[in-house]
């Protein structure tokens, strides 16, 4: 059993009211890429200019369309991990009301079993019209990936295309689950922040927003992160191991 250091454990126990921000690292465990760990992060392999911006899917619909739907098949083939059923077991305790604000575009904390506060960047499982932006169908997944599939026309206005419901670089996030993130870090007891590099804004503000408000705040990553110097603890282990740790040890 990984040992918890013992002034998280005491945090964790006397919090009636806890926040977890969550990064692409608290799926890495269950095998989705993260975007910036060296080598296997997808920033290494695909260039976020071309594949996460409005102007990089004006300009090539097929090839970011096939690696959105790519991403689909990666996150379908996935199970939660041990992390995310622990976030869900501890939000499931009676007194407590524990907040999930994600950046993560997986629904892991969702078939989890866990509800969750905010989807900062959106969801890879709901898509809209790149023209008149209403909803529509998630588009079936082919079996054989392709470099290139042309996007599903809108069938409601005829003129669009439709692409995840995800926010791309230079997108405005959405505004009611920016101010439910922004709630969420102004009333908690305690805020601990899973997986994430700490770099990407408004998310990376949410810690020291919380600070602000006096709440300690828990970084739990296996590396070195943007945050890190500013945290109140600094737990160097991962999703998957450190958080079942945490909630086996709410009861000792
Ligand atoms: P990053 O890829 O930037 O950072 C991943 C973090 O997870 C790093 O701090 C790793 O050390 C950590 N990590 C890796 N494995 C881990 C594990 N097993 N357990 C815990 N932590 C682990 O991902 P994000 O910070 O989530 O935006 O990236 C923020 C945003 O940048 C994403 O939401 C995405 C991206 O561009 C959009 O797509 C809009």
């Amino acid at each position: 059993m990984t040992d918890v250091p013992a002034a998280i454990v005491h945090l964790a126990r006397s919090a009636r009211r806890v926040t977890v921000l969550t990064g692409a690292g608290m799926s890495a465990e269950s095998g989705v890429p993260t975007f910036r760990d060296p080598d296997v992060g997808l920033w290494s392999q695909y260039d976020p200019m071309q594949f996460a911006t409005p102007q990089g899917w004006e300009s090539d619909k097929p090839m970011v369309n096939a690696w959105f739907l790519s991403r689909v098949a990666i996150v379908q083939g996935t199970e939660p991990n041990p992390g995310h059923l622990a976030l869900a077991q501890w939000g499931r305790r009676p007194g407590v009301d524990l907040r999930i604000v994600t950046q993560n575009v997986d629904d892991l904390h969702e078939r989890a079993g866990a509800q969750v506060a905010a989807h900062l960047h959106g969801s890879l499982f709901a898509f809209r019209c790149d023209r008149c932006h209403r909803d529509g169908p998630i588009p079936p997944v082919p079996a054989q990936l392709a470099q290139r599939l042309a996007p599903t026309a809108c069938e409601r206005c005829g003129r669009g295309h439709l692409r995840p419901d995800i926010v791309m670089f230079g997108e405005v996030l959405p505004s009611a689950a920016v101010q439910a993130a922004f709630e969420a870090c102004s009333e908690a007891d305690l805020v601990l922040v899973v997986g994430t590099s700490g770099i990407v804004y408004p998310a990376a503000q949410l810690p020291y927003l919380a600070q602000a408000n006096g709440i300690p705040v828990v970084e739990i990553d296996p590396n070195r992160t943007a945050f890190s110097a500013a945290a109140d603890h600094v737990w160097r282990s991962t999703a998957a191991l450190g958080l079942p740790a945490l909630v086996s040890a709410l009861d000792g």
